[in-house]
């Protein structure tokens, strides 16, 4: 172990949020990579049952531990020793973010400093954040990137931003790497279809499998950026086991906008009998476009878009 540190290699990883839809996908990818991962969750919402491909290999252990925890965080990442962080714990509801701030203020900006500075402690070299396109708020000025104004407009969006510049002020005063990937708008197997908050792909794939009509607010011409897990978990992976790759804010997302029209007109393919979609009028605070570009992640990391996002929703319904 003390030889692959010397050469800077990342061989440990500490993944938090492990047993949610994107954590669980991200320590699967990370076993496949050949590394020693350890997943922390408190299982808030996330199952243990996601992780059950890899829950019985060696080189995976799993800590049920809460990241506002900070000493626990810090007996946990000194045990395990992790080369790199990947810290994608957090309150995901926007509407829950917005009905209680202060707990989303407590999970996703002083949580977020509780693993920063536990990672930091137990001398690890690089740290990933799940951040998100909220940070950009409700932006006319399509694509955005990451010159674009940061304003966002929920307190989930400012958390995320908020957690970023203390990550990146970090990295200017101690010998950690930090890496913030904002994510658009991911789709996948293991996303939660029973929760309201969960994204509009995994609910309307649920109710095709399952013959309800599903329910589009507006008129369907609303476009968001979709990224397949795919593509976000080998961006992740890199981000954190790449000791070449520098740090900073990234957009994760495709640069194509899809309405959810499209979404439709493919799941009807998939499901020639699936009953008419219901219409309803268009909900308050609900954004009409949302469209990010990915060069600098391109450029910078390397990142590489590989599913199309038709093969990715026909992949994703014959998965369940
Ligand atoms: N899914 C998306 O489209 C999307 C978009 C932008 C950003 N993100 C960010 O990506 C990350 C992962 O999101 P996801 O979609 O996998 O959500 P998820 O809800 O499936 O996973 C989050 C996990 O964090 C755990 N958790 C919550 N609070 C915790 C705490 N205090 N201590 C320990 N564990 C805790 C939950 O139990 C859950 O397993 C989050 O940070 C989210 O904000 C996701």
């Amino acid at each position: 172990m003390e030889d692959q540190k010397e050469k800077g290699e990342i061989s440990r990883v500490a993944v938090t949020g492990a047993a949610g839809f994107i954590g669980s996908h991200t320590c699967e990818g990370l076993i496949k990579a050949g590394k020693t991962v350890i997943g922390i969750d408190n299982l808030s919402s996330g199952k243990l049952s996601n992780l059950k491909g890899i829950a019985e290999i060696k080189r995976f252990s799993f800590r049920q531990a809460d990241i506002c925890h900070k000493d626990v965080m810090q007996t946990t990442l000194n045990d395990f020793q992790p080369d790199a962080v990947i810290h994608l714990a957090a309150l995901v509801s926007v509407p829950i973010a917005e009905s209680n701030p202060e707990e989303n203020y407590r999970i996703n900006v002083l949580g977020t400093k509780s693993v920063a500075q536990a990672s930091i402690k137990a001398s690890a070299k690089r740290i990933v954040f799940a951040s998100s396109a909220a940070v950009y708020g409700n932006s006319d000025q399509l694509p955005l990137s990451e010159a674009s104004p940061t304003e966002p407009i929920n307190h989930y969006g400012k958390a995320k931003l908020e957690a970023e510049d203390m990550l990146l002020s970090l990295q200017n005063q101690h010998r950690i790497t930090s890496t913030c990937l904002r994510f658009f708008n991911v789709y996948g197997t293991r996303q939660d279809p029973s929760s309201p908050y969960s994204g509009v792909i995994s609910i309307f794939a649920d109710h095709c499998k399952t013959g309800r009509p599903v329910t589009v607010y507006g008129n369907g011409k609303q476009t968001r950026d979709f990224i397949s897990i795919r593509d976000i978990t080998r961006a992740i992976i890199n981000s954190a086991t790449n000791p070449a790759l520098p740090g900073g804010s990234y957009n994760l997302c495709t640069g194509q906008g899809n309405t959810l029209l499209e979404l439709l007109n493919i799941l009807k393919e998939i499901h020639p009998d699936m009953p008419p979609p219901i219409f309803k009028e268009a909900r308050g605070g609900d954004i009409k476009h949302s469209l990010g570009n990915p060069s600098k992640a391109r450029k910078m990391l390397g990142f590489e878009i590989d599913t199309n996002f038709s093969e990715g929703i026909t992949a994703l319904q014959n998965h369940q």
